[in-house]
């Protein structure tokens, strides 16, 4: 199949990538650029592993063709730490053991960071929602949502310090 070449930008790098029309976002990720931190977990859009932000929405990279990011900003879980370090997501799901196999982890965090971004002091309820179309077979739930409001609160903390 003719490749076409595409420019866009993936964790704040700018790229310029020869690829197949039919290739899938998460396909250039992982195999293009060697992004392997986005998940393929299932076969029918269900699962979440592979959640990235495109211009800042979540989106499935697992169904959403690469070439459709022509001139995108697209950040993946290697580009959420701050500064060199642990972003507060990250830092919340090793301290209360927020991951297992870690499988589901990547899409989680990317939802979370954007649900963050469009509200810093979410309710339990909007919680649960934001995270509804992510699952996770290992942890149950429990120290994942202690890690995300534990997050919400350094997150808080951070913000209080600034101003
Ligand atoms: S791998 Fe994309 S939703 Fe499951
Ligand atoms: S930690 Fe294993 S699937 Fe979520």
């Amino acid at each position: 199949m003719k490749k076409e070449l595409i420019e866009l930008r993936v964790n704040g790098r700018s790229h310029e990538l020869a690829i197949e029309p039919n290739k899938l976002l998460l396909d250039m990720l992982r195999q293009d650029l060697q992004l392997t931190g986005s998940k393929r977990g299932c076969d029918d859009s269900s699962c979440g592993a592979c959640t990235v932000l495109v211009d800042g929405i979540t989106m499935l990279s697992c169904t959403l063709l690469a070439a459709s990011c022509e001139g995108q900003e697209i950040t993946t879980v290697e580009g959420v730490s701050e500064r060199g370090g642990l972003a507060a997501i990250q830092k919340a799901y090793g301290d209360w053991g927020g991951a297992q196999c870690g499988y589901c982890t990547p899409g989680f965090i990317m939802t979370v960071k954007h649900l963050l971004a469009e509200n810093s002091d979410p309710t339990e309820d909007e919680i649960r929602a934001a995270l509804s179309g992510n699952l996770c077979r290992c942890t149950g739930y429990s120290q994942m949502y202690q890690a995300i409001k534990a997050a919400i609160d350094a997150e808080q903390r951070g913000m209080a310090a600034v101003k």
